[in-house]
């Protein structure tokens, strides 16, 4: 069939065979396929959804459009995590080299930001010098010697998701089931892990607005992921509300080295989930037991500085010069906030009343930031870095009349780029009278 041919199949809702599907992912790289024969075949999906089978081949097919790592000297020990995407989602950062400093293998191919949820790697290249193009000997390297690396896909990697996940993200194709575990496992796949985690979000600001929905993708993720020969558990968690305090992409490394550090005041939000995810994969390996000690075996590397050494060899491995690595990782928050830099245009949040945090509206938030330039609306836009909200309180938090709640990191334009901000901005608390229980996260763990 030709190509349009096999985007009327799937429009009128017949199954795709496995090799037309495998057609259509090699099209991606040998020019038969254009961008507006994806952005076609993507609603199409998008709308009709695919069947178990067609998931498979979609998956696998992705997987193989590049090469794929091997690593039978670390059996055993091969491991990832990877969320569907959150406001605030920056688990990754601190987890892989906490993982790295308690004897795993890292190697996590990560995503770019899509719709208004961030992405691993635009954070980290806020970094400057970070590379996420590397090639095969240079992963092989990294996990053998530094235990872990954030990396991209590439033209060799996983060309395929990385051409998709482009269009997908400025295309409004992103909560497609089918898509999302395509996408996801072809990645995890080609790392040739032995035991995964993933994170599946519900909430308003999720691509998956209900728990029913997010239960559904867990099921087929761990499906599929099985099939592919992965231990897998999936965590269903909330995600009306930001996770942590920071939001953006210098400032949510900021955030992660602060938990590396153990520094007070640091997220115990952010703090709680890395070390439930990382202790899930440690159980998973059968590095330890029970899900107890797993959880403490990853918050000792933050409080004995291990995760942080890992981290600072890893950005050094992957690009960053050794006196900017030194400073992010030193104790001085004015050399850090010189290589991080934030906005220096200011506004504050301002509470209405008096009483306790109820709720904070991540949708608002993590639309501001994208808005402001912290996100993409096109797949060709370049990120402002310096945009980002820091939250200064927490769910459960007392709050008084008239005090500050969150700063903006706003950028000289904002006002142009997204009129209502402020708006949204001072909008996106909710207070209540009367005490509120601190936020429960996980909803759900699977498998
Ligand atoms: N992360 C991915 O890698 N792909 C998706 O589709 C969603 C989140």
């Amino acid at each position: 069939l030709s190509i349009p041919d096999l985007i009327a199949k799937k429009r009128d809702g017949v199954e795709l065979n496995t090799d037309e599907i495998q057609q259509f992912i090699a099209g991606l790289s040998n020019g038969d396929v254009q961008d507006c024969h994806v952005g076609a075949m993507l609603m199409a999906i998008f709308i009709k959804g695919m069947t178990e089978k067609e998931i498979c081949s979609m998956t696998t097919s992705m997987r193989d459009s590049g090469e794929r790592l091997h690593w039978p000297q670390f059996r055993g020990s091969v491991v990832d995590k990877h969320s569907t995407g959150g406001i605030g989602d920056k688990i990754s950062i601190p987890l892989a080299p906490a993982l790295a400093a308690c004897q795993l293998k890292v190697p996590m191919m990560s995503g770019r930001g899509l719709g208004i949820t961030g992405g691993t790697l635009d954070k980290l290249e806020s970094m400057p010098g970070y590379q996420t193009q590397l090639t095969d000997n240079q992963i092989s390297e990294l996990i053998s010697t530094v235990g872990c690396g954030i990396f991209s896909q590439s033209a060799k990697l996983n060309p395929a998701d990385r051409y998709l996940y482009s269009i997908r993200d400025v295309t409004a194709t992103v909560p497609s089931t089918a898509l999302i575990v395509s996408s996801i496992l072809s990645k995890k796949s080609v790392e040739d892990v032995d035991a995964l985690v993933l994170d599946i979000k519900f909430g308003s600001s999720a691509f998956m607005k209900t728990t029913e929905q997010a239960e559904n993708l867990a099921h087929w993720l761990y499906k599929v992921s099985e099939m592919l020969g992965m231990r897998t558990c999936c965590y269903i968690t909330e995600m009306n509300n930001p996770i942590g305090y920071c939001i953006g992409n210098a400032i949510e490394i900021e955030e992660s080295i602060d938990l590396m550090k153990y520094k007070p005041g640091h997220s115990k939000d952010l703090e709680d989930l890395v070390c439930e995810q990382g202790g899930r994969l440690l159980v998973l390996t059968q590095k330890v037991n029970t899900i107890d000690e797993g959880r403490e075996m990853l918050r000792e590397t933050f409080k004995n500085g291990s995760a942080l050494r890992k981290f600072h060899d890893m950005i050094i491995a992957q690009g960053v010069c050794e006196t900017v690595a030194k400073q992010l990782i030193s104790d001085d928050d004015n050399a850090i906030g010189s290589i991080l830099k934030l906005s220096d245009m200011k506004y504050q949040a301002i509470s209405s009343e008096t009483g306790f945090v109820q709720a904070i509206d991540s949708l608002k938030l993590g639309t501001i930031v994208q808005r402001l330039g912290g996100g993409r609306l096109k797949s060709t836009d370049k990120l402002d870095f310096s945009v980002g909200i820091r939250l200064l309180k927490h769910i459960g938090d007392s709050v008084e009349k008239d005090e500050p709640w969150a700063t903006l990191y706003a950028g000289y334009d904002a006002s142009h780029h997204y009129p209502k901000f402020l708006d949204d901005f001072n909008a996106s608390l909710t207070v209540s009278a009367s005490p509120v229980v601190p936020l429960q996260r996980i909803y759900k763990i699977m498998g």
